[in-house]
Formats: C-alpha cells, sequence, structure tokens
C-alpha cells in the first residue's frame, strides 16, 4: 500500500526541541498539513527532531534517503543568520544536485507576506531520489512556505519515480 503513497520526512531542527526545553509545534503543524493532503496521496513516514548541530542534521538525512528513501524530506528551522543557523550547510553536504528553483520559489512568494522572508537561507536538492527542502522554523513561515511549493511538488516526486 505505501508503494503508490508518497513518503514524508518532517526533520525538525531545533536546539530547543531536542533539548525538550519547548514542543515541537512547527513539525507537528507539517505532520498535520500532510496528513490533511497538502500534497496528494502523501504520508508523513518518518518524523523527528535533532539540535543545530551540522552532523547530526547531516546523520538523519543520510538515513532518511538512503535507508528509508523517503521522496521528500521536509526540513523546519536553522535556516536564518544566527551563529547555531547550520541547517542549509547539512543540506548542501547531503544533495547530489541542488534544485534552486524551488527556493527561488519559496523566497519571491514569502517576500510577497513579509521581507523578513529575506533572513531564509534555503537550500532545496535532491539526493538520489529524495528531494529535500529546507522550510524556515517558525509555525506561520513553514506553513507559508510549504503552501508556496505544493502546488509544483506532485510533479517534481513523480519525475524522481
Ligand atoms: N517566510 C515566510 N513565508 N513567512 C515568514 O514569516 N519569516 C522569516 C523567514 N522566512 C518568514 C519567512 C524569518 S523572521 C526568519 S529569521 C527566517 O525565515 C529564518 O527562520 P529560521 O532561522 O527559523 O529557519
Amino acid at each position: 500500500e505505501n508503494d503508490d503513497k508518497v513518503c514524508v520526512g518532517i526533520l525538525t531542527v531545533s536546539d530547543r526541541c531536542a533539548s525538550g526545553e519547548t514542543t515541537d509545534a512547527s513539525g507537528q503543524n507539517l505532520s498535520r498539513l500532510i496528513a490533511d493532503g497538502i500534497i496528494p496521496n502523501a504520508k508523513v513516514e518518518a518524523s523527528g527532531c535533532v539540535s543545530d548541530d551540522e552532523s547530526s542534521i547531516v546523520e538523519a538525512l543520510q538515513h532518511w534517503t538512503d535507508h528509508l528513501q523517503l521522496q521528500l524530506i521536509l526540513t523546519t528551522g536553522g535556516t536564518g543568520f544566527s551563529r547555531r543557523d547550520v541547517t542549509p550547510e547539512a543540506v548542501k553536504q547531503v544533495i547530489e544536485r541542488e534544485a534552486p528553483g524551488l527556493s527561488t520559489l519559496m523566497t519571491t512568494s514569502s517576500l510577497q507576506v513579509t521581507p523578513l522572508a529575506a533572513l531564509s537561507r534555503p537550500v532545496c536538492g535532491i539526493r538520489a531520489s529524495t528531494i529535500i527542502i529546507t522550510l524556515p522554523g517558525s509555525t506561520k513561515a513553514a506553513h507559508e512556505c510549504l503552501s508556496f511549493l505544493a502546488p509544483v511538488l506532485p510533479h517534481a516526486i513523480n519525475l524522481l519515480t
């Protein structure tokens, strides 16, 4: 039954979520959006939280691509300018091909909402048959960005399967 489902992973990158200091609102909201069908026929196959640590992020992404072979991984958090924001650097390490158009779509659409979108440093790309997308950390921002990308993701996923 999973064979005809798009398998999605949601990786929250946050020191405060990983330490238990706060709950993972953005990751949970993304899971709900997937369950509610924002991407047709998709299901959340993996979700988790890691701290803002480059090698922890790389390790999780490698496991979810190489072993779980998910079709789509959404990260949330760690894309900004503060010293601990290293999600883009980790994603650059694991992708084989960059997909700057997805980042451009996310940024140009987000700039219609707030100029603060310029403070996110998205990196999107492909490792094997897995698309990896870096969403911002706030629940609102991640929600908006997934909404902007959702119309093109089914076609992107189809091209890799
Ligand atoms: N994108 C959208 N669509 N809506 C937003 O409210 N907030 C921005 C930006 N992108 C925002 C957005 C802000 S305030 C920051 S600091 C950056 O995303 C980076 O967020 P992160 O460090 O939590 O990943």
